[in-house]
């Protein structure tokens, strides 16, 4: 399998586990489409891995994610619709491609996780953050919304929080996130590469087989139930074409990178 890609950290260790780390910690790990094709890449071929028995996602530097890069997400506006959707399509595809990797997928969460950053957060199966670590679903302060990743974020944190906070755009801590259930435990940052060790050992006590067959089975039962199909990643995908082109769109992304604020806000 390949493990030389320009923004991740690909390691396997001795008992089966990969160890992917996002890795362009000079802008905390926010991905642009370049980024998206490599994870996508990697993810395909892990699920085609029958000897890996568990995979740990972590964020290099000081950040786990700040979701996407602002600057690739901006040029879209240049794009015609069917290009800028399609674009869109190859994100959710990313988050597809992980949400149903075969075996377990831990989240080691360093720092910052914000935008599509949870969104990757959600589509793991454990997640285990540093409580200085900080979440949100920033996107409507920025003229934005958190569409390609909320089929994956509203099966974990339901409805009621998706209005709270999707509407706020408030930033949340991880205590808060695992009162969402986006994150299953909290730890001090000094024990959180212990603490995650030793979740991994838990997991790797199970039988990799029957953990594949409970994986397949949580994803069955989503499918039928929640109807997470094409259909809804189309809807998806459209809904963030169309807002990232808008006036406001582009606005709140250029108040972020020139740390200002955008033309709507009154404070
Ligand atoms: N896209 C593009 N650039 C980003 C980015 C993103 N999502 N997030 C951060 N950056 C850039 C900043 O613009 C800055 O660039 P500069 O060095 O050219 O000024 C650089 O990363 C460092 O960010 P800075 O804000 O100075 O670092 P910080 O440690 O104070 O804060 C974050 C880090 C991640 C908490 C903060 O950058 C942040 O809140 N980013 C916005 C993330 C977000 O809302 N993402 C959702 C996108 S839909």
């Amino acid at each position: 399998m390949k493990t030389d890609y320009q923004f991740l950290k690909v390691e396997a260790d001795h008992q089966k586990v990969l160890t992917v780390t996002l890795n362009r910690p000079e802008l905390h790990n926010a991905f642009n489409d370049d980024f998206i094709a490599e994870m996508t890449e990697l993810f395909q071929a892990i699920k085609k891995e029958d000897d890996i028995k568990l995979v740990l996602l972590k964020g290099e530097g000081k950040s786990f994610c700040a979701g996407a890069d602002l600057n690739w997400m901006k040029r879209m506006k240049d794009y015609s619709d069917q290009e800028n959707f399609l674009d869109s399509m190859r994100l959710s595809h990313l988050f597809q491609e992980l949400n149903s990797l075969p075996m377990p997928v831990i989240a080691s969460v360093n720092g910052a996780t914000l935008g599509g950053g949870t969104g990757i957060v959600a589509a793991c199966d454990y997640v285990i953050a540093a409580s200085e670590a900080k979440f949100g679903f920033t996107e409507v302060g920025l003229g934005l919304v958190p569409a390609v990743i909320s089929p994956f974020v509203m099966a974990k944190i339901g409805e009621s929080f998706a209005r709270a906070y999707f509407l706020s755009g408030e930033r949340f801590d991880a205590h808060e996130a695992m009162r969402m259930n986006l994150v299953h435990k909290v730890v001090k940052s000094d024990d959180l590469e212990s603490a995650t060790l030793k979740q991994v050992e838990r997991f790797l006590r199970a039988g990799p087989v029957a953990q594949r067959e409970a994986k397949k089975l949580i994803n069955g039962v989503l499918e039928h139930t929640l109807k997470l199909d094409k259909e809804v990643h189309e809807f998806t995908c459209q809904t963030i074409a169309r807002v990232r082109t808008s006036d406001e769109g582009q606005e709140g992304m250029s108040a972020l990178l020139e740390k200002r604020k955008p033309n709507w806000s009154q404070q």
